[in-house]
């Protein structure tokens, strides 16, 4: 069995000092917010896990038919030899792209998280230990560097995670993904669609809580690393779909007049009761939008998938 390879990119700290300059900036502002990027602690991706194999939120089956259906046909078009997974996380439905590559000789998963790298190389290895696993920690919304591996290359971006991203934020991403692509690369970018706002408000607010709990998570997350004294249960869940912007948003409401200190950062936050902190906006696509979006970016769109109840799609681009 061939080990797979480890690359750090962050600094050790990285995490930390990110951590503190986000909380400090997004909560000294009006309205406060925290990107989503820290719900993501051992619990926090647990309780994501969870999230996946809930009735009401659909995007993940709704995707993993579509990768099912078309694994062959990707394969097919791309000829892939190296598959570089941007946040891969545990990577579970990227197994059905992987077994459908019959050339692939490597993958590199990227993920801000160790632990759900190193789980799901060790899993891959022992199931394909033909294949080379260069696993990357690495934050993508900073720019990438990656290995040289053999081309094509086929990058994925996969769940909808595009949507966690402003406007602004996802062309400088897409931008970064096509200064990464050479002729004959492509990439495979999973997107929710547009629809029914009942089907997407109970999506970001299922009735057994589990969104809730992931949602106040971020507060354990801020009291952990930065010694805050928030209680998440002065705290309610909100979800709400902006129909100007087509995003869901999640907010932590304060249910009172409080205020929390964070000892790391020397600050207390006065909340004022009713208020609303911005944790996250999940950016619900049409196909028009994504074409225009990565042409803006130097991609082209050549093929879009959608599940067969059309509530979430994958794209294939190449360099222009
Ligand atoms: C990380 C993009 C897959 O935005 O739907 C799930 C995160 N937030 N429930 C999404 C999330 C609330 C999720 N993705």
């Amino acid at each position: 069995m061939s080990p797979f390879l480890l690359t750090r990119t962050l600094p050790e700290d990285a995490t930390e000092s990110a951590l503190r300059e986000d909380v400090l900036h997004g909560l000294t502002r009006s309205p406060k917010t925290l990107p989503p990027k820290w719900f993501y602690d051992a619990r926090g991706s647990a309780l994501f896990e969870e999230i996946t194999t809930l009735r009401e939120y659909y995007p993940t089956r709704a995707e993993r038919e579509i990768l099912v259906a078309r694994s062959a046909r990707i394969a097919e078009i791309t000829g892939a030899r190296t598959l570089i997974e941007l946040g891969s996380g545990s990577s579970e439905k990227t197994r059905h792209l992987i077994d459908a590559l019959p050339a692939l000789h490597t993958y590199v998963p990227v993920d801000v998280s160790e632990t759900a790298l190193t789980g799901a190389a060790n899993a891959l290895v022992a199931q394909r230990p033909a294949l080379d696993v260069h696993a990357l920690i690495a934050d993508f919304t900073r720019g990438l560097a990656l290995p040289g591996t053999p081309g094509p290359r086929l990058v994925a971006f996969l769940g909808g995670t595009i949507g966690n991203l402003h406007p602004a934020e996802r062309a400088a991403f897409l931008s970064s993904v096509r200064d990464l692509l050479e002729p004959g690369d492509a990439l495979l970018l999973g997107t929710d669609l547009v629809k029914d706002e009942s089907v997407l408000v109970s999506a970001y607010d299922d009735a057994s809580g589990v969104t809730a709990a992931f949602n106040k998570n971020v507060l354990s997350v801020i009291n952990r690393e930065l010694a805050g004294d928030f209680d998440p249960a002065a705290f309610e869940h909100v979800a709400v779909w902006d129909r100007e912007h087509e995003w869901m948003e999640m907010r932590l409401r304060s249910t009172t007049a409080q205020t929390v200190k964070i000892h790391a950062l020397d600050l207390a936050v006065d909340f004022a009761a009713g208020e609303e902190l911005r944790t996250e906006i999940s950016a619900k696509f049409r196909e028009g939008g994504v074409r225009d979006e990565l042409a803006a970016c130097g991609l082209e769109l050549t093929h879009w998938w959608t599940d067969e109840r059309g509530r979430f799609a994958l794209s294939l681009s190449t360099v222009v």
